[in-house]
């Protein structure tokens, strides 16, 4: 069948299976920056932005996705400077071996919309620490992904909550 989305600002159509998933189809279609870790639903690694909102494209059928805006980390800092967010989490030294890197970089894209639209600018490190319950790490320990991100958040006009 027949798919017809949009990837990173561009009108894309791709032949697919009915019975697959969207991360199959981006990483064949050359978005490998889109990991697949557990394949399951649980790490976070599969992360990509639907329509703005971040999903698990590992759980996300291909077909369900028709006329959509989809956004990966190839969008970001392409041929020029880094985007804001994968700078300060480089300035953070928030990654070493980097396989989590783009899904918690597109969970962090769809938080820091979020902060810019909500009229309460106060985030609690409680909520920081939620967003990333849903990328595991097996590197880092998350202090410096957590650090990075209340920079972010203050930097997207938030004010953060300490406990
Ligand atoms: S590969 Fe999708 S959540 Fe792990
Ligand atoms: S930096 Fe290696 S898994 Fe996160």
């Amino acid at each position: 069948m027949n798919l017809k989305i949009t990837v990173n600002g561009e009108k894309k159509q791709f032949d697919i299976e009915p019975n697959e998933m969207l991360i199959d189809v981006l990483r064949r279609e050359g978005y490998k920056s889109v990991k697949k870790g557990c394949n399951m639903a649980d790490c976070g690694t599969c992360t990509v932005l639907k329509d703005g909102k971040a999903v698990l494209s590992c759980k996300v059928f291909a077909a369900s996705v028709e006329g959509c805006e989809i956004t990966t980390v190839e969008a970001l800092g392409q041929n020029g400077p880094l985007h804001d967010i994968q700078q300060v989490f480089v300035d953070e030294s928030a990654f070493q071996c980097g396989f989590c890197a783009p899904g918690i970089i597109m969970n962090t894209m769809e938080f820091m919309d979020d902060i810019q639209q909500r009229e309460n600018k106060v985030v609690p490190v409680s909520e920081i620490k939620n967003r990333l319950n849903g990328n595991l790490c097996r590197c880092t320990g998350y202090e410096a992904q957590l650090s990075a991100l209340k920079k972010l958040v203050v930097k997207y006009g938030g004010e953060v909550e300490d406990e």
